[in-house]
């Protein structure tokens, strides 16, 4: 076996692991801040506090802006609690109980998506989970920190690569059930656990969206490669993609600040907010 990922792995300050990928020359995720804190700081947080507040019984359409114009704070603040946890010398299973609490603690959903409407709200009769398009698994980072926060949802996952048979080998010391994970996407492509699926979808990503019905996705991860390595996936006619299979309450979570990339993504009906690790599309 080609061990692409072995033979180029890197690990990041917050000491996980990530990778080098040689066809891309880039790495999955950014050394500075490590796999591990980047997920949770440029995907997790963000959709999950957007979550807290749109299943709200106080949101209305009416303070939508006035939240907004919060949100970037909030966000900033939740990034400081999230890196305060953790102190040096602090023993490794004490970081990872810890983080594994902030998880389950920052957005504690027994609440479901309103079907008929795609409204948000706890006081609706037909119920369905959340449902997340993560571009592209790459190492699975979002779509398994995905499944730690969010308990009731159902994650797509595009990936053209088949490194599932190398990722089994991958040292994923703070994520739960990371190998019963893969092990489970390797056997069948879906991993179901309670309330959760997550869907390995191998294949390329811009041919896998046109199978989805207008309005599906309330959360997107973007998190392709760099725009000039990966271009497919941060076109305009791809963010007019998200537009169309993204429910009318939706975020797109994304490492991206470029002006041309949040241009794309305000011509396709998403409002912007960029913020100091990130950018937010949402509408
Ligand atoms: C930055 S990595 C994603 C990291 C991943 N989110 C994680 O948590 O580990 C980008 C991924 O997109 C995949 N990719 C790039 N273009 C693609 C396409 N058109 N269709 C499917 N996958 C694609 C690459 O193979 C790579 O695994």
């Amino acid at each position: 076996m080609n061990d692409q990922l072995q033979d180029n792995i890197v690990r990041g300050c917050d000491k996980s692991l990530s990778a080098y990928n040689v066809t891309y020359k880039q790495s999955y995720h950014s050394k500075s801040l490590g796999a591990y804190s980047e997920t949770i700081i440029k995907h997790i947080i963000p959709a999950a506090l957007f979550f807290r507040h749109i299943t709200s019984s106080r949101y209305t359409i009416s303070n939508k802006q006035d939240f907004y114009k919060n949100f970037s704070q909030e966000i900033l603040q939740t990034i400081h609690s999230y890196q305060n946890l953790t102190s040096q010398g602090m023993p490794y299973t004490d970081i990872y109980l810890t983080q594994q609490n902030f998880l389950h603690n920052l957005f504690n959903q027994s609440l479901l998506i309103n079907q008929a409407t795609s409204q948000h709200t706890i006081h609706s009769t037909i119920l369905r989970p959340i449902r997340i398009l993560d571009i592209c698994f790459g190492l699975g980072y979002n779509a398994m920190l995905g499944l730690e926060t969010f308990q009731c949802c159902e994650i797509y996952s595009p990936e053209k690569d088949y490194l599932l048979p190398e990722l089994l080998k991958f040292d994923y010391t703070n994520i739960a059930n990371a190998h019963k994970i893969l092990n489970e996407l390797q056997k069948n492509r879906v991993y179901n656990h309670k309330k959760q699926t997550l869907y390995f979808l191998h294949g390329n990503a811009l041919h896998i969206l046109e199978s989805f019905p207008q309005g599906f996705f309330d959360i997107v991860f973007q998190d392709a490669f760099s725009q000039a390595q990966n271009p497919e996936l941060w076109s305009k006619q791809y963010f007019q993609k998200l537009d169309y299979i993204t429910a009318k309450n939706c975020i797109i979570t994304t490492y991206a600040k470029a002006k041309n990339i949040l241009e794309s993504a305000q011509h396709a009906n998403f409002s912007t907010i960029k913020y100091e690790h990130g950018s937010i599309f949402y509408k």
